[in-house]
């Protein structure tokens, strides 16, 4: 069996385009959704990531503004930012690229957002209300592999999914959009016992581990749809050979750049899986998506617009109106 690749630019440019209509009509009525990243530090990879947002933007017509405060900034410098991005009306969604450097207080400085500004979905209100399957601004790569999963029309409800990986930023809101897509979610960690036979169950895999090729291809169940949120840098030559021993082309590619980028799956997946998310050209194009959509949906909520609306999407989540919270409710 070879995968179905899924084709993450593809998807991306499919919500853009839907995004462009609902910018268009919210410019005509004088509203300019905007979007404010702040970047602190010099970590090369954030400084990549926040340019592509900003270009996003640029792309979409939307506002955008990059504050870089020093690196020394403390973290009541940093709150002092965050409070008047807050107060500005012209700001609709605030992005505080992490990691932040050691000495500041992250947790102190997300919680200052103002929830309904979070287009990350970092906010405790906000998580909290996607526990609870309320509306909310939800974490932008979990909320794109939903967008992949959909729009590959890969069956969900019912389904075993496992997840790999238990951050606040991917793995927790992961699991809870797929348990409110109704799919059976079993959440994996660095103590899970006997990880293969648990992955080898799965209908679904999600991986987001940040270890390189972890995922074998002898984990997964034939047939599986593998989405591999793993972005890993390898630049040694032998680790290379061994991983693209059956795509001689990456190979080559590799031996003319120094490096290439290697998902938390191993490429030899694709021979097992039914379909499969590459990298790069995977999950990562969705997540700058999903922070687009998010700032669309901002903009309307900030308004008094229903926050569900947005073309990029899909309900926050899909739970149906009788899944309370309650003790005893499955
Ligand atoms: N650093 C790594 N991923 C992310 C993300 O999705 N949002 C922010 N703000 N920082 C990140």
């Amino acid at each position: 069996m070879t995968a179905t690749i899924l084709d993450g630019n593809a998807i991306r440019d499919q919500i853009y385009a839907e995004l462009q209509h609902e910018i268009a009509a919210l410019r005509a009525a004088g509203i300019r959704p905007g979007l404010a990243a702040v970047l602190v530090g010099d970590n090369p990879a954030s400084h990549v990531y926040v340019k592509s947002k900003i270009a996003a933007c640029e792309k979409l017509g939307l506002g955008s503004w990059q504050l870089e405060p020093p690196k020394t900034s403390s973290t009541g410098a940093l709150l002092e930012i965050i409070a008047d991005l807050n107060q500005r009306d012209e700001v609709d969604g605030i992005l505080v690229q992490l990691p932040l450097p050691p000495h500041v207080d992250a947790k102190r400085v997300l919680e200052s957002v103002d929830p309904a500004k979070d287009v990350d979905g970092f906010h405790p209100l906000n998580l909290g209300r996607l526990v609870s399957g309320r509306p909310a601004l939800v974490a932008c790569t979990p909320s794109g592999v939903m967008e992949i999963l959909r729009r590959s029309g890969i069956a969900i409800e019912g389904a075993q999914a496992v997840v790999l990986g238990r951050s606040d930023i991917v793995g927790k809101p992961m699991a809870l959009l797929l348990m409110h897509a109704n799919a059976t979610v079993t959440i994996c960690h660095s103590k899970t016992r006997d990880l293969a036979a648990v992955v080898c169950q799965a209908d679904i895999v999600v991986a987001a581990l940040g270890r390189t090729a972890m995922v074998v291809p002898d984990w997964i169940r034939p047939g599986a749809t593998v989405i591999d949120v793993g972005i890993n840098r390898v630049t040694d030559g032998r680790e290379a050979a061994r991983l693209f021993a059956n795509f001689p082309l990456r190979l080559a590619q590799f031996r003319d750049k120094g490096s290439a980028l290697v998902g938390d799956v191993h490429p030899d997946a694709a021979a097992v899986a039914g379909a499969l998310t590459p990298v790069p050209g995977g999950v990562g194009p969705l997540t700058i998506a999903m922070l687009m959509s998010n700032t669309v949906k901002a903009a309307r909520l900030r308004r008094g617009g229903a926050l569900n609306a947005s073309a990029a999407a899909t309900p926050v989540h899909t739970a149906p109106a009788n899944t309370s919270v309650k003790t005893g409710n499955i």
